[in-house]
């Protein structure tokens, strides 16, 4: 069996995909996957179309025809299309089991080279980051510098415990887009208004070089800045709808700061909201008045792992 955890952007999404640089964490939501053999040859499973994907990126990689015959389970505290990485978890789970399973030697490189063949299938377009941070785990500096090409470093210093356990995740539910419609949307977008996909991808870099030293100095105040004006930058991409930058904005004026941290959302939900407040429990009111489901995790976890 493999375990893999969840990811959120601290900062940098839609940034990546143009090469810019991401922060991201692993956080404590795990997904299980265990591979054994089964001598059903038709596993007629709920998983066909993810063995569909997941299948010829193997044997084109081992150079082999075909897998054997095999059970597949899954199961997950991760919600699904909720912006903490869902579709890279699985899509490494289901990888790394397999490999074991063909028993090829541990390798998380590989296992993060083949489960970002994987999210091409799923996204279109991915930059790798949610796949590196599943796989790798901690807190990292991720940039796409082509295809091939990625800079992907643990930043050497955890989230002091100090801001750590500020944060909370509001459920603000399920995007309507898929995160592939999102990226699309921004691709669209820098074509009809390139002047202002230009000045969020510079300013997204500079908010996230700046973020590095502000949580190794665990600056509270700036970090709070860089939320919120890396959420505001956001949403001048239209990937936060108006009934979460509008919670967002109640956050803010109660002396907290929150962003989306995945692909977000144009009409109602966009995931996972990252929220910090120096009282969390006042994030937690805010939750709780609008009946969204909220949680504290640990953040900056291990990432793939053999149990
Ligand atoms: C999705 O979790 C993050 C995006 O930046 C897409 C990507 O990096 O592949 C929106």
């Amino acid at each position: 069996m493999v375990s893999v955890p969840a990811k959120i952007h601290l900062l940098g999404e839609h940034a990546a995909v143009y090469g810019k640089p991401a922060i991201l964490t692993a956080v404590d939501r795990r997904l299980s996957v265990t591979v054994f053999a089964s001598n059903q040859k038709e596993a007629l499973d709920e998983y066909q179309n993810l063995r569909q994907i997941i299948e010829p990126i193997i044997t084109k990689e081992l150079k082999i025809k075909e897998i054997p015959p095999y059970k597949l389970t899954i199961s997950s505290q991760i919600p699904i299309g909720s912006g903490l990485g869902s579709s890279a978890a699985v899509a490494t789970g289901v990888i790394a089991a397999l490999l074991l399973f063909l028993k090829v030697k541990w390798n998380v490189n590989l296992v993060n080279k083949l489960a970002f063949e994987a999210e091409k299938v799923f996204h279109g377009n991915p930059s790798g980051g949610d796949n590196a941070t599943v796989v790798f785990g901690g807190l990292l500096w991720f940039q796409k510098i082509s295809q091939d090409k990625k800079i992907i470093k643990h930043l050497p210093f955890s989230i002091p415990e100090k801001l750590a356990r500020n944060f909370v995740l509001i459920d603000t539910g399920k995007p309507a887009e898929s995160t592939r419609e999102m990226v699309n949307g921004v691709r669209l977008l820098s074509q009809e208004k390139p002047k202002v996909v230009e000045k969020f991808l510079i300013d997204q870099q500079h908010l996230t070089h700046e973020l590095v030293e502000v949580i190794k100095n665990s600056n509270e105040e700036r970090l709070m800045q860089i939320i919120r004006e890396g959420e505001r930058n956001l949403e001048t991409i239209g990937v936060v709808s108006p009934y979460v930058s509008s919670m967002i904005r109640i956050i803010e004026a109660v002396g907290g700061a929150a962003k989306i941290c995945g692909g977000g959302g144009k009409t109602k939900g966009t995931g996972m909201l990252l929220a910090y407040h120096p009282n969390p429990l006042v994030i937690k009111q805010i939750a709780e008045k609008r009946k969204l489901s909220f949680f504290q995790t640990r953040l900056g976890v291990e990432g793939l792992r053999r149990e």
